[in-house]
């Protein structure tokens, strides 16, 4: 089964923060799961664990059917490449690069990709489906907040994830690009890609197949849909 599942995971930081007492979760290729909660409660911590980001302290995580606990950090590097794409409340975007290079970047650390301009090619195809035809030779400060996110997920898209994991993505957005970020999150699970948002916007509960809370590092399984 290709899925992110994560069983009894725990995270205490060295300061002695206990973020993660115990949370299972498994997010499927095709499903669209956001998990809401205050601040402090430990979403971030969720998707960083989730997305191999930060280690565990106790639990397993199973990607696509493997453990990835006695995984050494170039594999672990190299399933995030493949596996998992990321988007970011700011965005995180190279300032000094064009939309395209931008999207470009991922395909450059893929030794699968080794045509510049093949990449290129794909960087365009990946703007344009998510609506930024006209703005690909543009500079992130040249672009409004929503379509700088959209970059960031067109470059997450770009080495074809099973999963696109997301921290926030609408949090320095308005609320029409709210609706547009979460609209192309949900084309693209429905396009088959698993996606985990961890959020406290409550428009995402229109488009979440399945909606958690996250309290005090426990995910209560009650769906409030
Ligand atoms: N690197 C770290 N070192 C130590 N403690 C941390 C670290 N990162 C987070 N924490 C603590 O872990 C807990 C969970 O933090 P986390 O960032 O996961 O919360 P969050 O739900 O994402 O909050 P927010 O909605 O404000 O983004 C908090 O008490 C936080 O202070
Ligand atoms: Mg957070």
């Amino acid at each position: 089964m290709r899925a992110i599942e994560l069983k009894n995971v725990s995270k205490i930081y060295k300061n002695g923060v206990k973020a993660l007492a115990g949370v299972s979760l498994t997010v499927k290729q095709g499903e669209f799961i956001a998990v809401m909660g205050q601040s402090g409660s430990g979403k971030s911590t969720l998707l960083q664990i989730a997305g191999l980001l930060d280690d565990c302290t106790s639990g397993q995580i199973i990607i696509n059917g493997n453990g990835v606990s006695r995984l050494n950090k170039n594999v672990l590097a190299d399933i995030r490449m493949k596996s998992l794409g990321f988007v970011f409340q700011s965005f995180h975007l190279d300032t000094h690069l064009k939309a395209y290079e931008n999207i470009m970047v991922p395909m450059l650390i893929n030794a699968e990709y080794k045509n510049k301009s093949a990449m290129k090619e794909r960087a365009i195809q990946l703007a344009e489906t998510v609506g930024l035809t006209n703005r690909i030779e543009h500079y992130p400060g040249e672009l409004s907040g929503g379509e700088q996110q959209r970059v960031a997920i067109a470059r997450a898209l770009a080495n074809n994830p099973d999963f696109i994991l997301a921290d926030e993505p609408t949090g320095n957005l308005d609320s029409k690009n709210e609706i547009i970020i979460f609209e192309e999150l949900k084309r693209l699970s429905i396009s088959g890609k698993g996606v985990l948002v961890v959020s406290h916007n409550d428009a995402v509960k229109d488009y979440a197949d399945r909606v958690l809370t996250m309290k005090d590092g426990i995910l209560e399984h009650t769906d409030e849909k």
